[in-house]
């Protein structure tokens, strides 16, 4: 078993947009060493390194290059959707552990390939669901554990608007972005969703661009049903149309009779307020404030060569939920696992 003892990890990012600066203070934070960054905009990754107060680290425009020449410890994902797998793999095969941003691919073949990856590599792979380091998540898994839940809904209305669309070339595109707010915005929760109740057997969704005609070619609204194996159902809305951002809401009945409504900031039993907290972490709010946590702990089991939970395999089943939905139109379509 190889072992990294307390020796500071050598870690390189690949995508300086907008979030990795979440990623960079991140790493900054757990006491490593940033030792290149990629882009092919080489000012976006100057302009990401000074934000951080970094000097002197050497910017590529080349992806396999940087690994070659730099062979960092471990890489951080945060391009474009599309390029999450082949950049996985990449890492993977050359023994570089990754750190992968949300979603881990964007189609059946996509996640194949990097399962495949995952199991030939000594290196380990890390997918970046934060929101399963949020207390209130984590409470609700917890409870979730002894007294099961028996029917739930969850509301993702976030405001994306035309000049959000405008400000990446990549966003609301089918091939690079892979979807809309299922794969990109709402994916957090829909994941949380799944580790609470399990792993869906099959959804009937529709999902549309109802709003943002003439802006993006992806769906800026869906509306699915889940089907448990228990035949327990869950429901699941999320748009971009929204009016504002809107705090996420997941809600649940247990078993017990118990009702929770849990969000970032604020989680309800029975609608008493359980726990309250200002919602004044480091992380734009509808993100949440798990990016730090989250790689401290990737760090940690990549130190003791011990496999990490959210790694490949577990990455995937949301993303085959996301395309089980993309398939639907109107139909109950089954989803693989
Ligand atoms: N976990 C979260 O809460 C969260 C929040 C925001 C974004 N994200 C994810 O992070 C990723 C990036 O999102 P963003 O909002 O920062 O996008 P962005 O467009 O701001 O940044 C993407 C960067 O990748 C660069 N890039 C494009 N092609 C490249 C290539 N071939 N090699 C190297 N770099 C390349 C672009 O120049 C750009 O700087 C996406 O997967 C997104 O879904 C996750």
């Amino acid at each position: 078993m190889r072992m990294i003892e307390n020796r500071v990890f050598r870690v390189a990012l690949v995508g300086c947009g907008v979030i990795s600066g979440k990623h960079l203070e991140a790493i900054l934070a757990a006491g490593q060493k940033i030792v290149a960054l990629c882009d092919p905009e080489p000012e976006k990754a100057n302009k990401r390194a000074l934000s951080q107060g970094l000097t002197d680290i050497p910017v590529f425009t080349d992806y396999e290059k940087m690994l070659d020449e730099v062979r960092p410890d471990i890489v951080h994902i945060c391009t474009p959707h599309d390029l999450h797998a082949p950049m996985t793999i990449t890492a993977l095969d050359r023994g570089i552990h990754v750190l992968c941003e949300k979603p881990l691919a964007i189609s059946e073949e996509q996640l194949q390939a990097i399962l495949a990856a995952e199991r030939k590599s000594s290196a380990l792979l890390g997918v970046c669901h934060q929101n399963r380091y949020e207390p209130n998540m984590r409470k609700l898994k917890e409870m979730s554990e002894t007294d099961c839940p028996v029917a739930g809904y969850a509301n993702v209305v976030w405001k994306r608007d035309a000049a959000y669309y405008a400000s990446a070339a990549w966003r609301g595109t089918k091939a690079h972005e892979g979807g809309g707010v299922l794969i990109n915005q709402a994916i957090h929760t829909m994941d949380i969703m799944q580790w609470v109740f399990g792993m869906p057997e099959a959804v009937t969704a529709r999902v549309s661009n109802d709003f943002h005609q003439g802006e993006i070619e992806v769906e800026d609204t869906a509306i699915c049903t889940f089907e448990g194996k228990n035949g327990i159902l869950w429901q699941f809305f999320a748009t971009t149309a929204g009016s504002d951002d809107f705090p996420v809401q997941l809600n649940l009945s247990l078993a017990s009779g118990k009702l929770i409504e849990a969000m970032n900031h604020q989680f309800t039993v029975d609608h008493r307020v359980l726990s309250g907290e200002d919602d004044t972490g480091s992380g734009k709010w509808v993100w949440g404030n798990g990016h730090k946590a989250l790689i401290a702990d990737f760090y940690q089991h990549v130190r003791e060569n011990r496999p990490f939970w959210l790694n490949g395999a577990e990455g995937a089943k949301v993303i085959r939920m996301i395309l089980a939905a993309y398939r639907s139109n109107g139909a109950r379509v089954r989803i693989e696992e």
